[in-house]
């Protein structure tokens, strides 16, 4: 971790500007789309309102993993952080419904209730009195198991351990499929599969190559199991003390941050892919979806006979369902 104590910038005559640096953490790489996304954040608030803000990305967990960058942008040591929804579940329980498995019927359905920014305003709202606001949100895929050894069925994850995000609805999910859920940040997962801690881990393609887990492990399963996204999480007192018009570009700056990631990240999940097979070894392995949605068909309803707070998101994301009716198997 490095410190993040830089103040004013020093200009070229010895004085002093009075800019203001915004700090955004995040932990992929520079290769990322969300990379990528955040660069078009940072020009575009600099080309705006340079004279007044500097935007300096910290990428790769510089800052610490995603719990630790988000208790920095509660108190304010930095201003924004990316990390996904999972992690916002302690600060607002109605996240935990991207947690379910086989939430959303189909991509477009996900898309469509991501993009629905009216009815998605009020859920990132909802860190408000925790000092945190989310302003937008980026695609990371599918998630989707990998491991040292094949996963064909459902019940080849019994005994596993399988790494989750740290909270409590992924850790429910894990182990609904019969898996040991292991929680622990997204940094420490490479280590702790070469090192045999765990078994393995699930995630989207990107991780396999970005992060280098397809070093390790060697057998993806297309599980498809959630459609979970990143979210970018502002420091709700920066955000409330800008001005109407500052506001407003911050906003078109999120904004134009995730129309870049998605585009970024349909071309950079293919080349992972790619990438994983032929250059990394790894085996992607289709399996029968039907024994995976099986196993765990009655989380949904317990998890929404448990908390009241996901019912209303859950019942508008079934009419995205609905409209955007998957390839039902
Ligand atoms: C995805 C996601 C990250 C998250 C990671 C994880 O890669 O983009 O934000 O940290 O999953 O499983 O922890």
């Amino acid at each position: 971790m490095i410190s993040v104590l830089a103040a004013g910038c020093g200009s070229s005559d010895g004085s002093t500007t009075k800019k203001r640096i915004i700090r955004v953490a995040l932990s992929q790489s520079e290769e990322h789309p969300e990379y990528k996304g955040l660069v078009k954040f940072k020009d575009y608030i600099e080309s705006e309102l340079g004279d007044k803000y500097e935007v300096q990305l910290f990428p790769n967990e510089l800052l610490g993993g995603q719990t630790k960058a988000i208790e920095l942008t509660q108190t304010g040591a930095i201003d924004f952080t990316v990390a996904g929804t999972p992690n916002l579940e302690i600060f607002a329980d109605v996240y935990e419904v991207f947690s379910m498995p086989y939430l959303f019927t189909s991509e477009e359905a996900y898309f469509a209730a991501m993009n629905d920014t009216d009815y998605m305003d009020n859920v990132y709202a909802s860190t408000e009195d925790t000092g945190l606001q989310v302003v937008t949100w980026y695609n990371v895929g599918t998630r989707n198991f990998y491991a040292k050894k094949p996963i064909n069925t459902p019940d080849d994850l019994k005994g596993m351990k399988i790494r989750v995000q740290q909270s409590p609805a992924s850790i429910k999910m894990a182990n609904a499929f019969g898996a040991a859920a292991s929680p622990m940040s997204f940094g420490e997962v490479y280590t702790a599969i070469q090192q045999g801690v765990i078994d393995g881990a699930e995630n989207n393609e990107l991780a396999l190559t970005d992060n280098k887990h397809g070093e390790v492990a060697k057998y993806f399963t297309y599980s498809k199991h959630q459609m979970i996204p990143d979210v970018l999480i502002a420091n709700y007192k920066f955000l409330n003390g800008l001005s109407d018009e500052e506001r407003t570009v911050f906003e078109k700056a999120a904004q134009l941050s995730t129309d870049t990631e998605l585009k970024e990240w349909e071309k950079d999940v293919e080349t992972a892919k790619k990438t994983a097979e032929e250059d990394m070894g790894v085996t992607f392995i289709e399996p029968d979806l039907n024994a995976f949605k099986d196993k765990v068909k009655d989380v949904q309803q317990e998890m929404l006979d448990a908390n009241p707070n996901i019912r209303d998101l859950y019942a508008h994301i079934q009419e995205y369902n609905k409209k955007y009716a998957g390839e039902e198997k």
